[in-house]
């Protein structure tokens, strides 16, 4: 099986990457397997100074995925110049820098000191973060949305994709401003904002009220985005949410998706991404395909009409 898949300037040995946040910079993983299996690593988001990220409680079961909210706690750009990446660099895996910031300096600053760095393949920005109180500054307006990636787009010519936010009236408005301000490519979904009650203690289960729905509840959410991204745009996307199984990542590709990335399934099997990757060279062959970019294109035959050009 040809496994290879291309997300614009990026090629990767399998569409299988791990999602940001849900695999550390790759340390515990590496204890479990080779992660030169894997496609790529999008790493937990860093940003310029350390965060502590928000108080407890801040992760929660519900039935069919888990709330979240952990508010980007990370020891900051240095931290992960100096010890991440540097880990990260003995495996042949493409690293993809997942970016956060308060406000635009803060997100330009990282990638700054990112981009040059060996072992960086590219970068995601984190537009779409729930759980702060500015996270969602930049991925609910288009025209915000598109100026923060101008701006980035002048800092660097790495492969830059956006990570869009689930939660906006329309996903394809604020992808055709990154696209428009020169975005790569995009990656849907983060989170989708909801809460659970603790009826005991009369109050929201999580410390801060609201949290970032992830798990197999998501799926359907960020198939249907993925679908109108990849029909209405141009440039290519990376599917993420509630990812279990290479069936559910061959789900995505056909929607759409070039490649896709799983998170909250690691939780519960921490083997999750390179048995998917098995998973679905075995679903790809028993639907009569040779290679990924054979199902991606069986199922979306305008958009590689577009990307071709
Ligand atoms: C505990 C946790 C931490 C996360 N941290 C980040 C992050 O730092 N940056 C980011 O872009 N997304 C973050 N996410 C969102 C995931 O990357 C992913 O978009 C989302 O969980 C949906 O995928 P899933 O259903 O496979 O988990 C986080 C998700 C979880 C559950």
């Amino acid at each position: 099986m040809e496994m290879q898949a291309r997300v614009g300037r990026l090629l990767f040995k399998n569409p299988v990457l791990t999602a940001s946040g849900t695999f550390g910079y790759g340390r515990e993983a590496a204890e479990l397997y080779d992660l030169s299996l894997l496609g790529g690593v999008m790493v937990k988001g860093v940003s310029r100074d350390p965060w502590p990220g928000n108080g407890p409680i801040r992760i929660a079961r519900i039935p069919g995925g888990m709330l979240n909210a952990i508010g980007l706690q990370n020891p900051g750009l240095r931290h992960f110049l100096e010890v991440d990446l540097p880990f990260l660099r003995h495996y042949d895996t493409q690293v993809i820098v997942n970016v956060v910031g308060h406000d635009e300096a803060g997100f330009v600053d990282v990638v700054r000191g990112v981009h040059g760095q060996p072992g960086v393949a590219g970068i995601e920005l984190n537009i779409s973060c729930p759980n702060v109180a500015d996270g969602l500054l930049f991925s609910q307006d288009p025209d915000r949305a598109g100026r923060l990636v101008g701006l980035v787009r002048q800092e660097t010519s790495l492969p830059l994709i956006v990570k869009l936010s689930p939660n906006v009236t329309d996903p394809v408005e604020i992808g055709a401003a990154c696209q428009a301000a020169g975005a790569d490519a995009l990656s849907a979904i983060n989170t989708v904002i909801g809460m659970a009650i603790d009826v005991e203690r009369r109050r929201p289960v999580i410390g801060i009220g609201s949290a970032g729905i992830s798990g197999p509840a998501l799926k359907p959410v960020a198939l249907r985005i993925v679908y109108d991204l990849a029909r209405k745009l141009d440039i290519p996307v990376i599917g993420i949410g509630g990812i279990e199984s290479g069936r559910d990542a061959l789900e995505y590709l056909m929607a759409g998706a070039r490649a896709v990335a799983v998170g909250t399934a690691v939780f519960r099997d921490p083997l999750a991404p390179p048995r998917i990757v098995a998973e679905l060279a075995r679903e790809l062959a028993a639907q009569g395909f040779a290679a990924v970019d054979e199902a991606w294109a069986a199922a979306n035959p305008e958009a590689r009409r577009r990307q071709s050009r």
